[in-house]
């Protein structure tokens, strides 16, 4: 069996080595159910949810709404105190999800601000009894962590072995500061060096798009698994052409394909969310358009349509076209 068709283990799960990771506004419910369409067991990160909300949402808020058709699913929390974990983590359990995430990598400043996300690893007393109590609440589930290379300097080589000596199953890293976001070329050789001294698997984020970049990447760092972000917006097939051709198989997707999964994502999220599902399917649909012919014209008219019926019929004039 060769790397590639091996799957990983957290703990007591077993996935293929592509997941798909947190994007906040774009993995959501809906977004899920359809990458399902061309991979069941990929294990997909749900979106960041703060312990607080999950402990205190009521249904009203939908931070545990999803189908069963979505699992594996590693449900992702933030959190900056100890009070609300042990509710939300009985919540989220009761929810049949596969394992729980500790977001320590959001660079967001209204987050940080409020001490979650990447400021945990500027703050690693806090970080572990966080993390601690986290492993308590959960002592026989999966349990992974996301971090980032450090906050303003590096220092995920000794957050790294903290998380391990806590007894957390996985950790995926985005191998870049707190202040460079997304910017700035992704420090691989720190990823290699964090894979060297751990014996949990490590994963990885940071801008793995296409077969050729994840395979340079585990050349570069012989990390566990893939974590897919920004390449699967609007590419609910990402996951299932990765693993494809990492198996050496033929996979592509036209562009009347495209179109018709934009359609029917559009129809899941006015499903999902009621009338609110356009306005959220907006920040979807211009990555849909990306490869077709005057994708720029076709946007633009698009985004100004008011209606749903608008939207869809527009989209719907232009499949003949393709086909
Ligand atoms: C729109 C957007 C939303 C994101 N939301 C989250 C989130 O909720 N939780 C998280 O850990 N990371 C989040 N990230 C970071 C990604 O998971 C990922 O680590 C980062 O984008 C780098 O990977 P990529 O190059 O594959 O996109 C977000 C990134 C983007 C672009």
């Amino acid at each position: 069996m060769s790397y590639w068709s091996e799957k990983v283990s957290i703990r007591n799960l077993c996935v293929p080595r592509f997941m798909g990771a947190p994007l906040d506004g774009i993995t959501d419910s809906p977004f899920r159910t359809l990458i399902r369409e061309f991979s069941t067991e990929e294990l997909l990160y749900t979106e960041m949810r703060h312990a607080a909300t999950v402990a205190h949402d009521n249904g009203r808020l939908k931070t545990l709404c999803f189908s069963n058709t979505e699992q594996p699913i590693n449900f992702q929390l933030a959190a900056n105190q100890l009070t609300f974990i042990e509710r939300a983590c009985e919540k989220i359990i009761a929810h049949g999800v596969a394992s729980i995430d500790l977001n320590a990598g959001c660079p967001a400043k209204n987050v940080v601000k409020s001490g979650s996300g990447s400021a945990l690893m500027a703050d690693l007393p806090r970080f572990k009894t966080i993390v601690t109590t986290i492993r308590n609440c959960i002592p026989n589930h999966p349990f992974t962590v996301k971090i980032r290379a450090g906050f303003k300097t590096i220092n995920a080589l000794e957050v790294a072995q903290m998380l391990q000596d806590c007894g957390v199953d996985a950790i995926a890293i985005h191998p870049r500061l707190q202040t460079q976001r997304s910017e700035g070329r992704p420090n691989y050789v720190l990823a290699g060096e964090i894979k060297k001294i751990l014996s949990i698997p490590v994963f990885i984020s940071g801008d793995i798009i296409d077969w050729p970049t994840a395979k340079s990447v585990y050349e570069q760092t012989g990390v566990d698994g893939f974590l897919i972000g920004r390449a699967i917006w609007s590419r609910p097939w990402k996951l299932r052409e990765l693993r494809e051709h990492s198996l050496g198989n033929p996979f592509t997707i036209t562009q009347s394909d495209m179109l018709t999964y934009a359609l029917k994502h559009l129809d899941m999220m006015l499903n999902y969310y009621g009338p609110d599902g356009l306005l959220r399917f907006r920040r979807h649909l211009p990555f849909y358009l990306r490869e077709l012919p005057r994708a720029s014209e076709l946007r633009n008219s698009l985004i100004t349509n008011r209606s749903e019926q608008e939207v869809k019929q527009q989209l719907q004039n232009i499949l003949p076209k393709l086909s």
